[in-house]
């Protein structure tokens, strides 16, 4: 056993390209001789999966949705991801909390103060060592969604929604300190990953 596991978050609006990095950067940290678990929010267990249907699919108002975003994080939590880093198993997550003040906070509009009392509610001890943040301009992004498969509820948002949901993160990012490193995903795939290679290094 080498200690606790690290906790890595990959965060962005949709389109930004963000998923299709993490299985690379896991079998990266696989050969660095790291053990790593991948899993997703909404989801990773099997009630969060359950939740994460509706939160795609049903209309609902902001507080629900943000409150369901905590209720599958919770679950996620206690099944998942501490017992893994506890364990010294590293940790890659397709989204978090930060995803909850993207967008219910900038996106929907809900008091960040809101989402953070649920945030110290829910993992007071807890953040990512490290969250990569793709960024893209809404524009972009939205074109990149126009050529995947089918929009869900939040990908059916027009684009001020997305610019709000942008600078929330930008916002999240600027005010987190040191955990952030944010990625321009307009670079190339070799140029991500170079970055992401470097940067692994360093914690
Ligand atoms: P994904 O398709 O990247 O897995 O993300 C699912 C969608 O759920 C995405 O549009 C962002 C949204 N979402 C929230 O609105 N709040 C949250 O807390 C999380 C984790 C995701």
């Amino acid at each position: 056993m080498t200690g606790r596991g690290r906790f890595v978050t990959f965060e962005g609006i949709d389109g930004a390209g963000k998923s299709s990095h993490i299985e690379w950067f896991a079998d990266l940290l696989r050969k660095q001789g790291h053990r790593v678990s991948v899993t997703r929010e909404p989801g990773g267990t099997e009630l969060a999966e359950a939740i994460r249907e509706w939160l795609l699919s049903r209309p609902m108002s902001m507080r629900t949705e943000a409150l369901l975003a905590f209720a599958a994080r919770q679950d996620h939590l206690e099944r998942v991801i501490r017992p893994a880093l506890d364990s010294g198993v590293w940790v890659i997550c397709d989204r978090f909390t930060d995803s909850t003040i993207a967008y219910q906070g900038g996106g929907r509009g809900i008091a960040l103060a809101d989402i953070e009392t649920l945030e110290r509610w829910v993992h007071p001890d807890l953040q990512p060592d490290r969250t990569y943040l793709f960024d893209l301009d809404p524009s972009i992004a939205a074109e990149r969604r126009r050529s995947a498969r089918a929009a869900d509820r939040f990908e059916a948002e027009q684009q001020a929604f997305f610019v709000r949901v942008r600078e929330a993160y930008l916002a999240r990012a600027a005010s987190s300190g040191a955990r952030f490193r944010t990625i321009d995903s307009e670079k190339s795939i070799e140029d991500i990953r170079k970055i992401l290679e470097v940067d692994v290094l360093n914690y």
